[in-house]
């Protein structure tokens, strides 16, 4: 059994990261629904690309704050433990990857990222080529991370119903109450 909560700034950052990759992933696949005319298709794509990049913010900040701070101890086979930091290892890379390779891959056009209107990124000076491959690469680790989530999701799920451990009240803040 887990012996605590997850510390609160954690457990902020990971909720937090919940929902700005639902929105990311929500902006990137809606943005498909409008014809190229359309300006909210590329509003939709603005979109994704300063959620993802605030996602690759918050992700090392939470590194950071991960540094300082420990997990609860929960009582698993060392296996299934040693499969969850693997899990977890790949959500974090994949979580700094993904804004790198998506801004590598948007510079090829040479237009800059717009940030509401209030200020605006340069484009890296990579060739179209180069940024052709990148933002291939970033789909397919787009889809990756996706693929990895559903398994992290089921776990967390398998443990709260089937297992009835404390491993998912350790993230919501609910051990002992
Ligand atoms: C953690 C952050 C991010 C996540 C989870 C993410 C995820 C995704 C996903 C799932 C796709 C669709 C893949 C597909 O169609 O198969 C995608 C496409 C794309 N992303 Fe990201 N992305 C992130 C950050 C960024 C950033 C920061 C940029 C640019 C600055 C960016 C630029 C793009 C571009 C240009 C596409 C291709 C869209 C298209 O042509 O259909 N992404 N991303
Ligand atoms: C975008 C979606 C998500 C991302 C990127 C994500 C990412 C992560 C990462 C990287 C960790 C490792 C924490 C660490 O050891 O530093 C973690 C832990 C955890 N996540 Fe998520 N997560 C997501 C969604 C969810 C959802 C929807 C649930 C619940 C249904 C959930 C439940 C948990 C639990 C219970 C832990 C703690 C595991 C443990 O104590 O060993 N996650 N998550």
């Amino acid at each position: 059994m887990s012996n605590s909560n997850w510390p609160p700034a954690i457990r902020v950052q990971h909720w937090l990261t919940v929902l700005l990759v639902v929105m990311c992933i929500g902006a990137v696949w809606s943005h498909e629904a409008f014809d190229k005319s359309n300006p909210v298709r590329a509003q939709l794509m603005q979109l994704h690309f300063l959620l993802g990049g605030s996602i690759g913010l918050l992700t090392v900040l939470r590194l950071a704050t991960r540094g300082l701070v420990n997990g609860p101890a929960h009582s698993m086979a060392p296996v299934v433990a040693l499969l969850a930091k693997a899990g977890h290892l790949g959500l974090y890379l994949l979580l700094v990857l993904l804004p790198v390779c998506g801004y590598v891959g948007v510079s090829g056009k040479g237009l800059p990222i717009d940030l509401l209107g209030l200020a605006s990124i340069p484009p890296l000076p990579v060739s179209a080529e180069t940024a052709k491959w990148v933002k291939e690469l970033h789909e397919d680790l787009g889809n990756a991370l996706i693929a990895l989530l559903a398994i992290h999701v089921a776990a967390a799920l398998f443990h709260a119903v089937v297992l009835k451990d404390r491993v998912l009240a350790s993230m919501l803040g609910r051990v002992d109450r």
